[in-house]
C-alpha cells in the first residue's frame, strides 16, 4: 500500500483571446477602476467558439503529464473538477480520457463549483495512498463564460475560462500532507447558476436565460470568516505553524478576500501567488492556474509548503496541504 501522494507535474492552459476591463466598459456600465479596486481583476481569457472545458483540460492534461515525466499511457486515474462540463453526460473525465487516446481506467468529474479541483485533488489522493492509482490526473476546468450573463454587470466583470492540472504519483514522504473538504447547502441562494436538466430547463430551452447569479457582498463576507475558519483548522489538524507555510495559493475570485486569508495566516503578500489579475475568477480551475505559474516561473521550489484554499458555490470549501 503506497502511504502517500506527492504532486509530480503541473500544467495549465489559458484561451488565447483576452478581454480586458476597458473592452467590458463598451459591454456594460462598469469601469476599469471598479472592478480592479473592488475585485483585483485586470483582465480574463475567453475561449474560442470551438474550445470546450475538456479540449483545455487536455492541453493542461498534457502539460502536467510532460512535466511529471509521465506518458497519457501511464495514466490510471482521471478526476475533473468542473461546473461546466461539455455535456451532461459522457463526464467530462471521459471525454479527457478519449482525447488522450487512453481506455479503461476510472475517469469522471465532479461539481463542486469553485472547489471543484480541492475535492478532486482530495478523492486522487486517497486513490493513491490506497495503492489503487499509480498515476492520476487531476484537473480543474471551467467554460464559464458559456453561463455568464454578458449583460450584467454584477458578474460579468469577474469570471474567465482556463484549465490547470496536476499528476500525482505516489511516495514514501508526503506529498499531500493533508486535505480538508467541507459544504454546506443552507448557502444555495447566494451564489447558483439558476438552470439544470432537472430543473429549469424548460426555461433554458425557451431562450430565457439568465447567468450565474450571485448575492456578492454576501458572499464575499461568508468566504472571508469560513477561510478563517478553514486556515487555523488545517495548521491544527497538521500540526503545522504559520511560519511553516512558504506559499499560499488561493482559489482567485478577489484580491481583498485573498488579502483577508494572508492576513490570517501572517503571510506578506509576495507570498501568495496572485492571479486573480490576469485570470479572473477561473472556478475550479482557478487553484491550479496558479500554482502551475509559479511552479514554471520558479517561484514554487520543491521541499516547500504550500497551502491551497478555496470556497465557492454550495457553499463548497477546502484546503490542501502539500509538500510540493
Ligand atoms: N461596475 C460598476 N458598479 C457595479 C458593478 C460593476 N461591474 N457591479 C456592481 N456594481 C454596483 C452595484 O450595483 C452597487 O451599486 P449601488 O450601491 O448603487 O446599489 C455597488 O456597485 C456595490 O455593489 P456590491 O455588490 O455591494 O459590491 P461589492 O463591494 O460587494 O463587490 C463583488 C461586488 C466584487 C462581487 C464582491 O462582493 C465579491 O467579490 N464577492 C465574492 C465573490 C466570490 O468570492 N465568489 C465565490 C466564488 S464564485 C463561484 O463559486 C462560481
Amino acid at each position: 500500500m503506497n502511504r502517500y501522494s506527492r504532486v509530480a507535474g503541473t500544467g495549465s492552459y489559458l484561451p488565447d483571446k483576452v478581454l480586458t476591463n476597458a473592452e467590458l466598459e463598451k459591454l456594460v456600465d462598469t469601469s476599469d477602476e471598479w472592478i480592479r479596486t473592488r475585485t483585483g481583476i485586470e483582465r480574463r481569457h475567453i475561449a474560442a467558439p470551438d474550445e470546450t472545458c475538456s479540449s483545455m483540460a487536455e492541453h493542461a492534461a498534457r502539460r502536467a503529464l510532460k512535466a511529471a515525466g509521465q506518458t497519457p499511457a501511464d495514466v490510471d486515474l482521471i478526476v475533473v473538477g468542473t461546473t461546466t462540463p461539455d455535456l451532461v453526460f459522457p463526464n467530462t473525465g471521459t471525454l479527457l480520457q478519449q482525447r488522450l487516446d487512453i481506455h479503461g481506467c476510472p475517469a469522471f468529474s465532479l461539481e463542486a463549483a469553485c472547489s471543484g479541483f480541492v475535492f478532486a485533488l482530495s478523492m486522487a489522493d486517497k486513490y493513491v495512498r490506497l495503492g489503487e492509482a499509480k498515476c492520476a490526473l487531476v484537473v480543474g476546468a471551467e467554460c464559464l463564460s458559456r453561463i455568464t450573463d454578458w449583460s450584467d454587470r454584477s458578474t460579468c466583470v469577474l469570471f474567465g475560462d482556463g484549465a490547470g492540472a496536476v499528476v500525482l504519483t505516489p511516495a514514501d514522504e508526503p506529498g499531500i500532507i493533508g486535505t480538508h473538504l467541507h459544504s454546506d447547502g443552507r448557502y444555495k441562494d447566494l451564489l447558483f447558476f439558476p438552470y439544470g436538466v432537472s430543473s429549469g430547463f424548460d426555461k433554458l430551452r425557451s431562450g430565457a436565460v439568465a447567468g450565474i447569479t450571485m448575492l456578492g457582498n454576501e458572499v464575499f463576507r461568508t468566504a472571508v470568516r469560513t477561510l478563517s475558519r478553514l486556515v487555523d483548522e488545517t495548521l491544527a489538524k497538521n500540526g503545522i505553524e504559520r511560519d511553516q507555510i512558504d506559499w499560499l495559493i488561493p482559489h482567485q475570485a478577489n484580491l481583498r478576500i485573498i488579502q483577508s486569508a494572508a492576513d490570517k495566516l501572517g503571510l506578506p503578500m509576495d507570498k501568495v501567488v496572485l492571479t486573480v489579475q490576469d485570470h479572473g475568477n477561473t472556478s475550479a480551475a482557478s487553484i491550479p492556474l496558479a500554482l502551475d505559474t509559479a511552479v514554471r516561473d520558479g517561484r514554487i521550489h520543491r521541499g516547500q509548503t504550500l497551502l491551497l484554499e478555496t470556497f465557492g458555490g454550495g457553499f463548497t470549501w477546502g484546503s490542501a496541504l502539500i509538500r510540493y
